[in-house]
């Protein structure tokens, strides 16, 4: 791989890098994706596992999904593509992550500076006081689980229909203000506000590079498409972002 010259130009220590994940970051450690081929949402509906009204109709088969989902993402281990992204953030002062992932295997591959912006299944918020603690008992001994408090525990994610913590919107939305290279790896760029995330970099002047082997919305707007396996197309990436420094 190389990288076009524009890139390069604008690489050196100080580079505000942002990057943007989602699920197929993580399809290389065997966490099922949402949509394609083999996607969650063709099997599961998401009006009956993913939205607060779920929720309240049948907290034990929400929990049951969330279980499962547990299951799998506690036996699976950051794939080459996760550390990748865990060294950027070494190398670059100004490295910032945005995953909509919630199975916090960035942070299990040593990455600190994260917005996980769909939030984490392994914590746990209570219906009742709200009050967020982390769970990491696969299976759960009890489901659905509950508080202290005798209320029902549902996971601290973003569902269908619900908005994000304002915190990590506006937190995100400053970097993207500012971000001069943009990386957007495994994700179909379909499922808003993250969809829109990439076009208001790209206002402000931002380097626009996609990780997918599939095209997506996105594609037609960024500045580098590299059509590949985020496992194996980001630690070329890395090499030569790190190369650019010398
Ligand atoms: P999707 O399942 O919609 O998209 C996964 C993307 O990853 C697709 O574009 C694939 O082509 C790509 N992909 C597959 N394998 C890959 C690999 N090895 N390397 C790189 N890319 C690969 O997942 P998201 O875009 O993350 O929301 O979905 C967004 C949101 O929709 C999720 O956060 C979730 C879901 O409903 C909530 O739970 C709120």
């Amino acid at each position: 791989m190389e990288i076009p010259k524009d890139l390069r130009d604008r690489i050196n220590r100080e580079t505000r890098i942002v990057v943007i994940t989602g699920a197929g970051i993580s399809a290389e450690s065997g966490v099922p994706t949402f949509r394609g081929k083999d996607g969650l949402w063709r099997r599961f509906r998401a009006e009956e596992l993913a939205t607060p009204y779920a929720f309240k109709r049948d907290p034990k088969l929400v929990w049951e999904w969330y279980d499962w989902r547990r299951g799998i993402i506690a036996r699976a281990e950051p794939n080459p593509g996760h550390l990748a992204i865990a060294e950027m953030e070494m190398v670059f002062p100004n490295f910032h992550l945005i995953t909509q992932n919630v199975d916090g295997l960035h942070r299990r591959a040593g990455n600190q500076k994260v917005i996980e912006i769909h939030g984490n299944l392994w914590m746990l918020r209570c219906t009742r006081e709200g009050t967020v603690r982390e769970n990491y008992e696969v299976p759960l001994k009890e489901i659905p689980p509950r508080c202290q408090c005798g209320a029902l525990l549902r996971p601290h994610v973003v569902w269908f229909g619900e908005s994000l913590n304002p915190e990590d919107l506006k937190r995100s939305l400053a970097l993207l203000e500012r971000c001069e290279v943009l990386l957007v790896v495994g994700t179909s760029a379909v499922v808003q506000p993250v969809a829109s995330f990439p076009w208001m970099a790209k206002e402000k002047g931002a380097f626009l590079i996609e990780v997918n082997p599939e095209p997506t919305p996105l594609s037609p707007l960024v500045d580098l498409s590299l059509r590949g396996k985020a496992g194996e197309v980001l630690p070329e990436l890395l090499q030569e972002l790190k190369g650019a420094l010398d």
